[in-house]
């Protein structure tokens, strides 16, 4: 049903290879990729910290993150013995000298190497300084960044300018891992593979576009770093943005990175400044059982938002008067992504007033049960007149596809094998973050000018009421438990 190409043998050293990042995702979805033959027996992977561990002691930890992770295919017990003996560990100081003559040491000159900074951006000064003083960049080394990229305009420049000393821009792979969803990359197909939607994929068709990332989880755990960010930065600068470049660029004239990349850029510099009256903040109270925003964070004064929806426009001929309404948050009803393209009703009903058609709606789900689901008006079945009704066209990948297909969803998996094929057309560019954090930057003067402080909304709801005012024009967002 589906292809596996394997990437050629690779020297991965990965920064941070004890932290959460390392366990949860990069070790799991190395190992996802060995196990179905696209990571080579000829691949090795040094994993670095300050911590001191022997390799023995560094393989169990990545066994333990694999069975968490991915109990299934840890049972793959010769696969995880392979895997397992192709993982070394390295303690090195990155800020200090300790570990680095050994790091030098440690690539194969005649193979692929990529560095993995899973590490805070803190610490990206000292361990490029480092990487390019001890010879350690050859012209075709790759190195992978991780968000947060900056938490600012600022910020991004400055660490732009950072990897720039030691790195060529095709060199850098800056991750959103949104980009890596089977789906995200389904959407670009759907657009540019099919003629069906172009003709009516504009203003004069489409009514509004809604973007929801919706999560149930809460800040616990990750408050440090989340009460500083909030979902403006964590969420709407990368992710959404992301997404709504996808949805709203011009079909690049092919499939390459510079080409999607500069479409991407566009739609981000035609994005129009976002006033305060199209900004809904919140904060998720306590109910029985569940902490509030303010005691996950450990900050009872916190005005950060776990929430936010905003309207935005696009300031070019294909979008002028089609708003995006986009939202995302925590401790909401229900975990659900998608993209919800909503078109216009038909210029006039035949039907009667009673009898008005519903708008088409096109969505299409990124997480869970990933899909396309187009809802059209059809005859209410049976006698007695003609009544309407909606109906869905429902395209669930894993019942079109197979189950499997669930397994090769996993976003870090397919970056981290593009990472070693060196395409780049899935990672941000340094113009494009840069673009991003502009506008990011413009939004949050805009309500700190304004004043537009964090609404009150209960956990497991769909988020402050007050978004609904975003909505004009009689649109409403879509229920975000709803299929
Ligand atoms: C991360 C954010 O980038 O994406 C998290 O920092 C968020 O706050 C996560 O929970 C969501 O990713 P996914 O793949 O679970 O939708």
């Amino acid at each position: 049903m589906y292809q596996i190409i394997p990437v050629q043998p690779f020297d991965l050293v990965l920064f941070g290879a004890t932290g959460d990042l390392a366990r949860r995702e990069i070790l799991p979805a190395l190992f996802g990729g060995f196990c179905v033959g696209q990571v080579p027996d000829g691949f090795r992977l040094a994993g670095v910290s300050r911590s001191r561990l022997t390799d023995e002691e560094f393989r169990t930890l990545a066994r333990s993150a694999i069975v968490d992770a991915r109990s299934a295919a840890a049972q793959d017990h010769d696969a995880m013995r392979r895997f397992l003996s192709r993982l070394e560990f390295i303690s090195a100081d990155v800020t200090g000298g300790s570990g680095w003559e050994q790091l030098a040491e440690w690539p194969r000159r005649d193979t692929i190497n990529a560095y993995y900074l899973s590490v805070g951006p803190v610490v990206f000064d000292s361990i490029f300084a480092r990487l390019g003083n001890l010879g350690m960049v050859r012209p075709d080394t790759r190195v992978v960044v991780e968000k947060p990229f900056g938490e600012n305009l600022a910020s991004a420049r400055r660490l732009n300018r950072v990897l720039a000393r030691t790195f060529k821009e095709a060199q850098i792979y800056r991750i959103d891992h949104y980009l890596g969803k089977e789906t995200v990359q389904n959407l670009m197909a759907l657009r540019f593979a099919n003629a069906l939607f172009e003709p009516v994929w504009n203003a004069r068709h489409i009514d509004h576009i809604q973007i929801t990332v919706a999560e149930s989880v809460g800040i616990k755990g990750r408050q440090g770093y989340y009460d500083t960010a909030g979902a403006m930065r964590d969420m709407v600068q990368n992710h959404l943005m992301q997404l709504l470049c996808l949805v709203a660029m011009e079909p690049p004239s092919a499939f390459e990175p510079d080409n999607v990349r500069d479409e991407k850029l566009k739609v981000i510099r035609a994005l129009e400044p976002v006033s305060s009256n199209d900004i809904v903040r919140g904060q998720y109270s306590a109910v029985k059982h569940v902490e509030s925003y303010l005691s996950d964070a450990g900050n009872v004064l916190s005005t950060t938002e776990s929430y936010i929806a905003l309207r935005c426009r696009i300031a070019n001929w294909r979008w002028a008067g089609t708003p995006f309404y986009v939202r995302t948050g925590k401790r909401l009803n229900t975990r659900k992504s998608e993209i919800a393209v909503v078109f216009k009703n038909p210029p006039h009903s035949i039907f009667g007033e009673e009898e008005a058609p519903r708008n088409n709606v096109l969505a299409i789900r990124l997480q869970p049960d990933e899909g396309i689901k187009m809802h059209v008006t059809i005859k209410e079945p049976g006698p007695g007149g003609m009544r309407l009704t909606e109906a869905p066209l429902d395209m669930s990948f894993a019942g079109a596809l197979g189950p499997d297909i669930g397994r090769l969803m996993n976003a870090y998996e397919r970056l981290i094998m593009d990472v070693i094929r060196g395409n780049q057309t899935l990672f941000m560019r340094n113009d494009e973050v840069e673009a991003a954090w502009e506008w990011t930057d413009a939004v949050i003067a805009s309500w700190q000018a304004a004043g537009v402080g964090p609404e009150i909304y209960l956990p497991g709801s769909e988020g402050p009421s007050s978004a609904d005012r975003l909505m004009d024009h009689g649109r409403r967002w879509r229920g975000i438990a709803d299929g």
